[in-house]
C-alpha cells in the first residue's frame, strides 16, 4: 500500500500545476482574498472616486463616472443607480476646447451630505453642475447649482470638499477651465461667502488638496505646494495643513470677500539626523477625532527615488504650531523672518479689526512646522509610493490601544501595519493583493467604516468591501498568536483563530500575546493548501485495464514549514471510489422442502453483495439460487376431495314493478351457484329471492257506471205508485278502469199514476209526505235486564214529493223492554263457530241448550245467530253518490253508501239492486246485528244508513286496504310483507 500511495503521489506531482509557496504568512494572496471581499462593479462604468456611508439607511453612496449608486453597505447590492451625464452640446463644446473625450464627460466629485439631502458636483465636460438630491432616491433632484466654485472643473484635479455642521459648504481646489485659478472657498450656506486671496503664491502656491476637517472651531485644509518659503534654486513642495475659524467674516475694504483668519503650517515628516530625510509631499491623512491623531502618507518628489513614510501628528501638535509665531517675506527678494505677533483673531477671537486685517493680508505662514509623534515616521519604506491610509484604533488582548494602518500604494497594493503600542515601531502584519497579478487597479479612493469592519476602496473599475480581519486564515493556533494581527486570537472554544467573541478581548477562553512585530524567521508551522479536485488514478494498474480510483491531493505549503516549524500533520493523499469487483456470499442453508410428501422443491441462495460490485466493477456471474428434488418424502395419502361450500351469485337485476301505481312489487334472485356446494359443502345461507315495494304512489281515479237498473214500484199512494231505479257508479284509485267490478247504486225516482202507463220525476209531483206503519218492535236492546226497544216509521209512504208537506211526528219510538234477569246463558253451552258465508252472504252459529226443559230461567234467547258475511279479504269501499245533489246545489254529499265486495262479485245491475232490498228487509230482521262501522253496514237506505249511524261520529274514515303476500323461502315462512295498497279519505271534503 504504502508503495502505491508514493506510486501516487508521484504521478499527482506530475498531474498538478506547481503550487506557489509562500513562506511568509503576511502576503495574502488574490485568490486567497476573492471569496472575502465584496465587489461591485458595472460593465462601462469607471472612476468610482466618491464613497459616501450612509450608516442610518446602511447604503453607501458612490459617485463615479456619469453614473451614481445605492449600494447596500454590507453586500453592495445596487440598492439604485442613475445616470447622470453631460449633455452632447456639453461635451461637445468640451472636445473643441481641447480636452480629450476621455474627461469631457461627468466626473462626480463632490459628494456630501446634509440631513437627508446629498450635494453631488460632477465636472460635467469642464462645465461643473452640482444637484440636491434626495438621499433615498438619488433620481428625486431638489435643485440644480451652477457648479462654478463650487466643483473643480478638472476631473484629475485634487480637490477636496465639506459640508460643516452649520450647513457652509468648503470647496478646496482649482475651480477654473485650465486650472490656474486655486482657491479655498466657502460659498453656500450662512457665512458670507469667502476665498483665498486669488492668484497669490503666499496664499496657495499650484496647491492639490487631500483633505479637509472641521474640528472645533476651525475648518482643516490638508494639501501639498510648492513651498514660498524654499528660496533655493529650484521649486520643492512642502506639506500643508492650512485652516480658517468658521466665524471668519471676511475683510471689509482689505480683504474684502477674503479669509481673514487663514494661516498655514508645514506639516513636517522626515528622518532626523544631521542629513534630514524629508518626505514632503502628502498623498493621504486619516483624522481620527477620537484619539484627536492624524495619520498621513508622505511620498519623496515623483523624480527622485521612490520613498514613502507614514507620519503620526497629534492634534494638540497642530494646535502648538498655529499658536507659535508666524513667518513673513517682508520684499519678494529678502528672506523669511520669524515674527511674534499677537494673533487672538486668528484664534477666531474678534477677528475683523483694522490692524487684524493687516497681519492676515501680511500672514499666511507660521513658522514652526507641525512636528510628528516620535519626531520621526511612525513607518517608512523603500521603493513604494503610499497614497490613501484609514487608521483603526482598537483594543488587545495586552494592549488597550492598538493602532492598525492600512496604506494603499500607488501599484495598488493594500498593507496592514500595526504600530506598537509603547514602542516607537510599527510592523508589517499583511499585504493584501487585492487585484489579481499584472491587472492592478489604480486606488482611487479608500476608507474605513467601524460599523461593519470593512474598507472601502474605490478604484476605476469597482467597489471593494474588505473586511478588516479574516482571522481564519491562520490554521494553527501558533500561527494564529505569532501573526501579530491584533484583530485575531485563539479562541479556546472553538479551537480556531477568530476575532475577539463580542469585540472584547479580555474573555479569557481568548487568548492572545503580547504585541510585537512578526519575525520573519519566527518558525512557521506548515499549513495544508485546498484539497485538489478528485482526479482518476488511472495510470495506477492493479489489474485489468478497467479499474481505478479517485484520487486528491493537498499540500503542506501554505504555509510551508518553516525556520523549524512543524510539519503539517495529516494525510496528503486521499483515494477513494476505485473499481470494486462483485463477489458472491456463500449459499445460505437448504431451505425446507415445498411440500412434506410426494415430489417437492428445495432452494437455497446467495447474493452478489460480497462486496458488491462499484465503480463499475464487474457483476458477480453465476445464478444466486439453486434448487433440488427432495428425495426423502414419503409418498402423499390418496387424494381426498375437499368439501366446497355453496356460495351466492350475484343478485338478479330487480324485475319490472308489478303494478304501475299504487304499490306493486319487484323482486330479484340469485342462485348459490357460485360456487354450488360440492363433495358434502354447505348450503348458502339466507334467501334465493329478495322482495321490494314499487311505485307506492297513488293511482288515478277511475270511474264506471253500471246502466239503470228496471224501475221498481216502491210506495202505492192513493193515486198512483213511486218507481225507482238505480245505476251503481265506482270510482277508486286502481292502476286500470276495468279493475273497477262493482259499483254502487244511484236512485231515481218517478211517481207514475195507477192504472197508466205515464209516470212522471217525482221531483215534479206535489204529494204530502205519510207516514209509513211502525214496525215492529226491535227486540230489546239487551238480551236480559232492561234495555229498551224501538219502532220506526218512514214518511215514504208516500215520501213527500215536489211541494208536499213533511210527515208531522216522530220516525222512531222508544220504549224500556224489560227481560229476565241477567243469567241468560245460563244452561247453554259454548257458541259453535260461524258458519262460512252461504248464498245470502250470511253467516250462522248456534248453541245447544244443555237442560232438557229450558224455562225462564235457563236457556232463554235464541239458539242461533245470523250476520252478515264480514270476513272477506280485501274489501274495497264505494260511495253511494247522489250525482243530482252534488250537481245542482253543490252541498255537501249527504249519504255515502259504503259497499263492501268480494272478490267474486263480477255481477251489476239487477244482482246488487235485488241484495240491497233484501239486506234493506235483513237488517230490521237481525235484532243482534248493530252495525259497528259504517263499512259494516252493506246497504241502506239513506234514513237507515243516517239511524244506525253514531250522530257524533267522525267523517267516515275507510280502513286502510291492506295485503298480505307471504313468501315461502327454503321452505319456511321468512317474510311477510304488508304494504298499504291504497287509502281514500271520505268523499266529504
Ligand atoms: C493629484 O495628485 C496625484 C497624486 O496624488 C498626482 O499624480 C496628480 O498629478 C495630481 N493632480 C494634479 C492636477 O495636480
Ligand atoms: C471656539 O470659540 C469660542 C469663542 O469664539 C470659544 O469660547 C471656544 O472655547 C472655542 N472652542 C474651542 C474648542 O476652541
Amino acid at each position: 500500500m504504502k508503495t502505491f500511495l508514493i506510486t501516487l503521489a508521484g504521478f499527482l506531482h506530475s498531474l498538478i500545476v506547481a503550487h506557489c509557496s509562500h513562506p511568509d504568512l503576511r502576503t495574502t494572496t488574490y485568490e486567497e482574498l476573492e471569496n472575502a471581499v465584496e465587489v461591485f462593479s458595472r460593465p462601462n462604468i469607471v472612476y468610482y472616486t466618491e464613497l459616501l456611508f450612509d450608516i442610518p439607511r446602511y447604503q453607501l453612496i458612490v459617485g463615479a463616472r456619469d453614473y451614481l449608486f445605492r449600494l447596500n453597505l454590507e453586500s453592495l447590492r445596487v440598492l439604485e443607480q442613475t445616470h447622470w451625464p453631460s449633455a452632447e452640446q456639453t461635451v461637445k463644446t468640451c472636445m473643441q476646447k481641447g480636452q480629450t473625450e476621455e474627461d469631457c464627460h461627468n466626473f462626480i466629485r463632490v459628494l456630501l451630505m446634509q440631513g437627508d439631502r446629498i450635494f453631488a458636483c460632477g465636472t460635467n465636460a469642464f462645465a461643473p453642475e452640482c444637484t440636491w438630491r434626495d438621499v433615498n432616491s438619488l433620481s428625486l433632484v431638489h435643485g440644480w447649482v451652477d457648479g462654478l466654485a463650487r466643483c473643480p472643473f478638472n476631473p484629475h484635479a485634487n480637490s477636496t470638499a465639506i459640508m460643516t455642521s452649520e450647513g457652509d459648504y468648503y470647496i478646496a481646489s482649482a475651480l477654473d477651465f485650465s486650472s490656474q485659478n486655486h482657491a479655498i472657498y466657502r460659498i453656500m450656506g450662512n457665512g458670507p461667502f469667502l476665498r483665498t486671496v486669488q492668484y497669490d503664491p503666499k496664499w496657495l502656491n499650484e496647491p492639490s488638496f487631500v483633505a479637509s476637517y472641521e474640528i472645533g472651531n476651525f475648518t482643516y485644509f490638508f494639501f501639498r505646494e510648492i513651498a514660498v518659503e524654499y528660496i533655493n534654486c529650484g521649486k520643492v513642495i512642502y506639506s500643508r495643513v492650512g485652516r480658517m475659524c468658521k466665524n471668519d467674516k471676511g475683510g471689509q475694504f482689505i480683504l474684502k470677500d477674503n479669509w481673514t483668519t487663514f494661516l498655514k503650517a508645514r506639516l513636517n515628516c522626515s528622518i532626523p539626523g544631521s542629513y534630514p530625510f524629508y518626505y514632503n509631499e502628502i498623498q493621504g491623512i486619516h483624522f481620527s477625532e477620537k484619539y484627536d491623531i492624524m495619520y498621513a502618507t508622505f511620498t519623496t518628489p515623483d523624480n527622485s527615488i521612490y520613498g514613502s513614510a507614514i507620519c503620526a501628528y497629534n492634534m494638540s501638535a497642530i494646535k502648538k504650531s498655529f499658536e507659535g509665531p508666524l513667518k513673513i517675506q517682508s520684499t519678494p527678494k529678502s528672506a523669511w523672518e520669524k515674527q511674534t505677533v499677537t494673533h487672538k483673531h486668528f484664534q477666531c477671537q474678534s477677528p475683523g479689526s483694522a490692524q487684524n486685517l493687516l497681519d492676515s493680508e501680511m500672514y499666511q505662514l507660521v513658522d514652526n512646522a507641525v512636528q510628528p509623534i516620535f519626531s520621526r515616521p511612525v513607518y517608512s519604506l523603500e521603493l513604494q509610493r503610499l497614497t490613501f491610509i484609514a487608521v483603526d484604533i482598537i483594543a488587545a488582548k495586552h494592549h488597550g490601544e492598538v493602532h492598525v494602518i492600512y496604506v494603499a500604494t500607488v501599484e495598488g497594493e493594500l498593507q496592514k501595519l500595526v504600530r506598537m503600542p509603547n514602542s516607537t515601531e510599527t510592523c508589517l502584519v499583511e499585504k493584501l493583493k487585492i487585484f489579481p497579478d499584472g491587472k492592478p487597479q489604480k486606488i482611487k479612493m479608500m476608507k474605513i467604516l467601524k460599523d461593519t469592519n470593512s474598507l472601502y476602496i474605490g478604484t476605476d473599475e469597482a467597489v471593494i468591501r474588505l473586511p478588516l480581519h479574516r482571522c481564519d486564515r491562520f490554521k494553527t493556533k501558533s500561527d494564529c498568536l505569532h501573526s501579530m494581527d491584533p484583530y485575531c486570537g485563539w479562541n479556546d472554544y472553538q479551537m480556531a483563530c477568530a476575532a475577539a467573541p463580542n469585540r472584547n478581548p479580555y474573555i479569557s477562553f481568548w487568548e492572545q500575546k503580547p504585541m510585537r512585530c512578526p519575525k520573519p524567521d519566527d518558525p512557521v508551522d506548515g499549513g495544508w493548501s485546498k484539497w485538489s479536485v478528485w482526479l482518476p488514478c488511472s495510470h495506477l494498474k492493479r489489474g485489468s485495464a478497467d479499474e481505478g480510483c479517485l484520487c486528491k491531493r493537498r499540500f503542506c505549503n501554505e504555509p510551508s514549514p518553516a525556520n523549524g516549524g512543524k510539519p503539517c500533520d495529516g494525510v496528503e493523499i486521499q483515494v477513494t471510489n476505485c473499481t470494486v469487483h462483485g463477489q458472491w456470499t456463500e449459499w445460505s442453508a437448504w431451505s425446507a422442502c415445498s411440500q412434506t410428501c410426494g415430489t417437492a422443491l428445495k432452494m437455497r441462495r446467495r447474493t452478489c453483495g460480497n462486496p458488491a460490485p462499484k465503480n463499475g466493477g464487474h457483476n458477480c456471474l453465476g445464478p444466486d439460487q439453486e434448487e433440488i428434488f427432495c428425495s426423502t418424502n414419503p409418498p402423499c395419502p390418496a387424494y381426498s376431495k375437499v368439501p366446497i361450500h355453496g356460495h351466492w351469485s350475484e343478485w338478479t337485476s330487480w324485475s319490472e314493478c308489478s303494478s304501475p301505481c299504487g304499490g306493486g312489487l319487484q323482486t330479484r334472485e340469485r342462485k348459490c351457484n357460485d360456487p354450488a356446494p360440492q363433495y358434502g359443502g354447505s348450503e348458502c345461507s339466507g334467501c334465493d329471492q329478495d322482495f321490494r315495494i314499487c311505485n307506492n304512489h297513488l293511482c288515478p281515479e277511475h270511474r264506471r257506471s253500471t246502466s239503470w237498473t228496471p224501475w221498481c214500484k216502491v210506495n202505492v199512494t192513493r193515486d198512483g205508485y213511486f218507481q225507482q231505479r238505480f245505476r251503481f257508479t265506482c270510482r277508486a284509485n286502481v292502476p286500470e278502469v276495468n279493475d273497477i267490478r262493482i259499483s254502487h247504486p244511484k236512485k231515481e225516482e218517478r211517481f207514475c199514476l195507477e192504472g197508466s202507463l205515464s209516470c212522471l220525476d217525482s221531483a215534479f209531483i206535489n204529494i204530502d209526505g205519510t207516514w209509513s206503519e211502525w214496525s215492529d218492535w226491535s227486540s230489546c236492546s239487551v238480551s236480559c235486564g232492561t234495555g229498551f226497544q224501538y219502532r220506526e216509521r218512514a214518511c215514504d209512504n208516500p215520501p213527500p214529493s215536489g211541494n208536499g208537506a213533511d210527515c208531522k211526528g216522530a220516525p222512531r219510538m222508544e220504549r224500556k223492554c224489560e227481560l229476565a234477569a241477567c243469567n241468560d246463558d245460563e244452561g247453554w253451552d259454548e257458541w259453535t263457530r260461524w258458519s262460512l258465508c252461504d248464498y245470502n252472504q250470511e253467516q250462522h252459529r248456534q248453541r245447544k241448550c244443555r237442560v232438557d226443559i229450558p224455562g225462564t230461567k235457563f236457556c232463554s234467547g235464541s239458539s242461533r245467530e245470523t250476520r252478515i258475511c264480514v270476513d272477506n279479504d280485501i274489501r274495497v269501499k264505494y260511495q253511494a253518490e247522489e250525482s243530482h245533489v252534488l250537481e245542482e246545489d253543490g252541498v255537501h254529499m249527504e249519504h255515502v253508501i259504503v259497499a263492501l265486495m268480494g272478490g267474486l262479485l263480477v255481477g251489476l245491475g239487477f244482482g246488487a239492486f235485488g241484495m240491497y232490498l233484501f239486506k234493506q228487509r235483513k237488517i230490521h230482521d237481525l235484532p243482534h246485528l248493530t252495525p259497528r262501522t259504517a263499512d259494516a253496514n252493506l246497504y241502506m237506505s239513506n234514513s237507515e244508513w243516517k239511524a244506525s249511524r253514531p250522530l257524533n261520529e267522525s267523517p267516515l274514515k275507510v280502513p286502510q286496504k291492506e295485503a298480505t303476500i307471504k313468501r315461502n323461502c327454503n321452505g319456511t315462512l321468512t317474510r311477510n310483507l304488508r304494504t298499504p295498497l291504497y287509502s281514500e279519505e271520505s268523499f266529504r271534503s
